[in-house]
């Protein structure tokens, strides 16, 4: 099917990068599980190694099955390519080795996965690369950080876990003032719901893991940009120094679940908007972050870039963290755990799981406060959650 671009995004989701198999006629694109690719002769593999033949060489360098995910992915973030790898951290760690090197200079958010966080902090610096975060939010403070050789300006909107809202066009056009790309985690978004390109981002990284796959049991990641981007992540970024290449299986997997990617986005954020009404209202709640709230504070930007609000909400109860621990331990529908994007509801604590990296002043100047709880809102129906919540709730 090569003719996507002009189909609904529905249609598109569905049907892009996948065409019957050509020598089996099966619908479902095959599990290539190959990690090598014989070649008609020594003349064949010479080309192909000099990328003047297009063709399969080698897994970590490219496979069939892999190859489906890249174009159905391309063409659901409107990007020119496309590369899917072995998880989220592959794809971050991948692209910003690809874009920068000794003596240049990133600008990030300081609200970030805190995988994320530790390799800008601490990884980054160790190969010569300096890292200056700020509050994304603010265009003042990222002006005020760029210098002469800032590479790249790095954010995730929405914030992870704060759910501040970042204007990307904005932040784009900032960037390319001082001749630096803007590389945009769209994990929470998915393209479904968010497309940074078409607002001027240069590349987008996804932890795949989540809504792309969207069934918790998968663990991937997907570059999107240019071509030429995309070659030098895949050829060097992937290739030579990470060496994260996808797993056959875990593409197919990732592409099974994309199909119903629209289906499941519409009803994540549905749920998610249910769920944090009822806690915006409830007296043992302090405060909920859900970009959907009319009082959160970039609600009208929210609704200019994003084409529904996300399914992910962050909210503190009375009596702060040790509260909090109660509500968490005491849910029996939602599950304790870490990532997000699942057809579960997940609960977790940012400031000792996934934010841990980051030092606790650092993470109190983002905002990710000691008691703040961070749920994945998944496709149960809206009541149960809700009411998963209420008994937790009343356990304090
Ligand atoms: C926003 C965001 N980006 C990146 C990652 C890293 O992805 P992965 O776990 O697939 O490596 C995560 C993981 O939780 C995440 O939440």
């Amino acid at each position: 099917m090569n003719n996507h671009q002009k189909m609904g995004y529905n249609t598109t989701i569905i049907h892009a990068g996948q065409a019957p198999d050509p020598v089996t006629g099966a619908l479902a694109t095959p599990i290539y599980q190959t990690s090598t690719f014989v070649f008609d002769n020594a003349e064949q593999g010479a080309a192909r190694f000099a990328l003047e033949e297009e063709g399969y060489i080698y897994t970590r360098l490219g496979n069939p099955t892999q190859h489906a995910l890249e174009i159905k992915m391309a063409a659901l973030e409107k990007a020119e390519a496309a590369l899917a790898v072995a998880s989220g951290m592959t794809a971050i760690a991948a692209s910003l080795w690809t874009l920068c090197q000794s003596g240049d200079h990133i600008v990030a958010g300081n609200a970030l996965y805190g995988c994320t966080h530790a390799l800008l902090s601490h990884s980054m610096p160790k190969f010569g690369i300096d890292v200056t975060f700020v509050d994304a939010a603010d265009l003042d403070s990222i002006r005020e950080a760029m210098r002469p050789n800032t590479k790249v300006v790095y954010i995730e909107t929405p914030v992870n876990p704060t759910l501040a809202v970042i204007d990307i066009a904005a932040t784009a056009k900032l960037a390319h003032e001082h001749q630096a790309q803007l590389v945009v985690d769209n994990t929470f978004m998915s393209p479904y719901c968010q497309r940074p390109l078409e607002l001027g981002a240069d590349i987008v990284v996804h932890s795949a893991t989540k809504y792309i796959n969207g069934h918790g049991d998968v663990i991937a990641g997907i570059v999107v940009g240019k071509k030429d981007f995309i070659d030098q992540v895949r050829f060097v970024g992937v290739k030579d120094i990470t060496g994260g290449c996808i797993s056959p299986f875990n593409a197919w997997l990732t592409l099974r679940g994309l199909k119903t990617l629209g289906v499941r986005m519409e009803r994540h954020c549905q749920n998610a908007f249910e769920v944090a009404q009822y806690l915006h209202k409830h007296p043992k709640v302090e405060a909920v972050y859900y970009p959907g709230l009319p009082n959160h504070p970039q609600r009208a930007l929210a609704e200019s870039q994003m084409n529904g609000f996300g399914a992910m909400i962050s909210f503190e109860v009375v009596g702060g963290i040790e509260a909090g621990r109660r509500v968490m331990n005491s849910v029996q529908l939602c599950s304790l755990a870490v990532s997000l994007g699942d057809t579960e509801t997940l609960i977790q604590h940012p400031a000792s799981m996934t934010h841990s990296p980051i030092a606790r002043e650092e993470r109190l100047r983002a905002g990710i406060t000691d008691g703040l709880i961070r749920l994945s809102v998944g496709l149960e129906d809206p009541e149960d959650i809700i009411n998963d919540l209420a008994q937790a709730l009343s356990k304090m």
